[in-house]
């Protein structure tokens, strides 16, 4: 596929999915299954804008920080238009969800400023990400640790991971709506809880996550950035940054990987996810730890070198699963089990460009290009056959665009 024609399939893709409803304009991640703004979703619609269309990206995290808490937090889900057959959650508040996803806001919209040059832009939002993240530095750590935790599988984006089996007592072989009926109760508990997520919500679940600590590192860059940018202090963003990488390579490194832990005894959680990899592209593995990494584990037919790239899950880990899970006649379930999703392709993409893994880089692209051209923009794919899976039109498979 020519970059022309990745391009136009793209901006197409966006704006076939795009809405307006009172002056807020967003883009959903698909028609008939997400016909919501979601947060994470929402930054890669940003970056990919920003090839396309900047002002629709604009408009796009505009809407989305238009819903912030009053206490900084963004929700994951904002419901602009209710569609009474899919995903009615009683969530207990107006209009948007009431837990939040991986923090990309703050690279999304400096990709943005990148693209236009947008100084007042930067100004306008700057506020706002400020207070979403002395919100996750206040209410998303734990006393003595310098590390942001979530209270629910879907703030990390992998609604099902079964990196959040065993938080949630789940056997690794499990139903998927049992798995959905868990989650939903850590919904409940968190509004039991006032919304309170360190001091309360994290009795029940807890997670301190490699990927999301990984986004939350990213942002803060993108902070620092835009501080500087705009003539102001940027030493507390850099503080956090630095702050959350030293505690990752304190708390979270064992036998040569990241690994999450898990709760207030913060037990480490060996199941082998594409998580390993995502540390690469903020630059936390030493350079003969990377070339361990990926000769034994990226280069591994066994588990994460299959026939498309790259499962989420590692194919010999006893939870790889990459079949798409349904219950009932219409529902697919989102499956963060092992099939391939384009968000850990661009993470990882750029960790292996960081570590100057080109060769294998330009493989991953290509990968995940031929996916594109053989099962068109799915929700995920099939690592075996390349299949595509779950919702159609679904917008961020496009996020290859900025794999570059
Ligand atoms: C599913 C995905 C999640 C995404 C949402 C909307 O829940 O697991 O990552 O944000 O759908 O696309």
């Amino acid at each position: 596929m020519t970059e022309a024609a990745l391009r136009s399939a793209v901006k197409k893709s966006l704006e076939a999915n795009q809405h307006v409803v009172d002056e807020h304009q967003y883009t959903v991640p698909s028609v008939s299954s997400y016909p919501y703004q979601w947060l994470w979703d929402s930054c890669f619609h940003a970056i990919m804008y920003s090839y396309t269309d900047v002002n629709a990206g604009k408009a796009e995290m505009r809407s989305l920080l238009s819903r912030q808490w009053d206490n900084g937090m963004v929700p994951h889900i904002i419901y602009w238009q209710n569609n009474p057959n899919i995903l009615q959650i009683d969530w207990g508040v107006e209009k948007t969800s009431t837990i939040t996803q991986p923090p990309l806001l703050a690279h999304a919209i400096w990709k943005l400023y990148q693209a236009s040059g947008d100084n007042d832009f930067l100004a306008e939002l700057y506020p706002k990400l400020s207070l979403y993240h002395q919100y996750l530095w206040d209410e998303r750590r734990l006393p003595n640790r310098d590390l942001l935790g979530i209270i629910n599988p879907d703030e990390s984006g992998e609604d099902n991971s079964p990196r959040f089996d065993r938080a949630q007592a789940l056997p690794v072989q499990h139903h998927v709506e049992e798995n959905q009926t868990r989650r939903f109760a850590l919904f409940d508990m968190h509004r039991d809880c006032q919304y309170n997520a360190n001091t309360c919500t994290s009795a029940h679940f807890w997670v301190e996550d490699v990927p999301f600590n990984v986004f939350a590192i990213l942002a803060l860059e993108a902070m620092s950035n835009i501080a500087r940018e705009l003539g102001e202090d940027a030493s507390v963003w850099t503080h956090q940054a630095h702050a959350i990488a030293t505690a990752m390579r304190e708390h979270l490194f064992f036998d040569g990987s990241f690994w999450s832990v898990e709760g207030h005894a913060h037990e480490p959680i060996f199941v082998d996810t594409w998580a390993r990899f995502a540390p690469l592209m903020v630059g936390l593995y030493s350079k003969e730890e990377a070339a361990d990494l990926i000769q034994q584990h990226y280069h591994n037919t066994d588990s994460f070198a299959r026939p498309h790239l790259l499962p989420t899950v590692a194919a010999n880990d006893p939870s790889y699963d990459p079949e798409e899970p349904t219950w009932g006649e219409a529902w697919q379930h989102p499956d963060w089990r092992g099939a391939v999703w384009m968000l850990p392709n661009w993470c990882v993409y750029h960790g292996l460009k960081r570590y100057g893994f080109d060769i294998e880089a330009r493989a991953l692209r290509h990968s995940s290009l031929r996916l594109i051209k053989q099962s068109d923009f799915r929700e995920n794919y099939h690592p075996e056959t390349g299949i595509g899976m779950g919702a159609v039109g679904f917008t961020w498979s496009g996020l290859v665009i900025d794999m570059r």
